[in-house]
């Protein structure tokens, strides 16, 4: 393509699995272009397949933590496409341990891909985005209030909402937002291990005020719509996807009237 796309365009990590996936395909239904980045290049060009004849996808495989990625897909959208729209940094490590049990290859690891990669997005995308664009970060409720055993991936998830809110101050002046959603527990790849296990069930069924799972489509809606003109005043905020988990101190009656093993 030699001239600006007439399509909005959207920059989104981690796009071949769970949340990233079901990103790309709403705003491929919103008439959005794609670049789409992940290490899994099969996974990317299967999703452009899919989506053929309702959105340009173009395909950046690598690493996000790796030197030049961001540049790179940058500059596909600047080049392919013209424009860029909105960032949505998806892509996230789900290496999850408490503390003392975190080795420094883990720590590294997961502020690499889950901290300096967004910022690194961030930043290779803000020059060219225009007024009316904006970025979304795909945090945690778990980096919005403390949870057993998260560790690094509760730090980091915590960090990008400083990162978005100081973004929202430094660049929404300009017409470029910056805002976070903090999904709750999301079937995905990233926790299918533990979904049955009691700790997911509780957070899900228990202590969770709704009738149903929160799942990736709920997630890229509230995504979609952060980035829609429906959204343009909504600058720094953190959005919970969580059923009111995070915002309510709800037990199920059955849970509630348990009595309480003591060890
Ligand atoms: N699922 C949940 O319950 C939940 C809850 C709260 C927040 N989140 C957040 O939501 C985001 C997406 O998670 P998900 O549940 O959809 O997980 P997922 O199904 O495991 O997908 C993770 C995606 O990130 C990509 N990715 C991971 N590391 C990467 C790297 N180093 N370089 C490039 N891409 C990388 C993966 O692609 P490749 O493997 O192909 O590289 C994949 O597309 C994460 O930031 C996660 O922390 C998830």
């Amino acid at each position: 393509m030699d001239s600006t796309s007439q399509k909005p365009v959207v920059l989104i990590t981690g796009a071949s699995a769970g949340i990233g996936d079901a990103i790309a395909r709403r705003f491929a239904a919103g008439g959005y272009n794609i670049v789409a980045v992940a290490r899994r290049e099969d996974r990317l060009q299967k999703l452009a397949g899919d989506l053929e004849g309702i959105a340009e996808v173009v395909v950046v495989a690598g690493d996000v933590s790796a030197a030049g990625i961001p540049e790179r897909a940058v500059e596909a959208a600047m080049q392919i496409f013209g424009r860029l729209d909105c960032l949505v940094n998806n892509a996230g490590s789900g290496k999850w341990a408490p503390v003392h049990e975190t080795d420094d290859a883990t720590l590294d690891e997961v502020i690499d891909i889950s901290m300096k990669a967004p910022f690194r997005f961030c930043r290779a995308a803000i020059p060219v985005m225009a007024a009316g664009s904006s970025i979304i970060n795909v945090g945690s409720v778990f980096g919005t209030l403390g949870g057993l055993d998260g560790g690094i991936y509760c730090a980091v998830k915590a960090g990008l909402v400083g990162l978005t809110q100081t973004m929202a101050a430094q660049y929404g002046a300009d017409g470029i937002r910056s805002n976070l959603v903090a999904p709750g527990v999301i079937r995905t790849d990233m926790t299918e291990a533990a979904w049955e296990a009691p700790p997911f069930q509780r957070v899900n069924h228990e202590m969770t005020p709704f009738n149903r799972e929160g799942t990736t489509e709920d997630v890229a809606n509230t995504i979609f719509f952060l980035a829609s003109d429906q959204g343009s005043y909504i600058n720094g905020q953190s959005i919970a996807l969580d059923g009111g988990w995070s915002t309510t101190k709800y037990l199920c009656k059955e849970a509630l009237l348990s009595e309480r093993v003591a060890d």
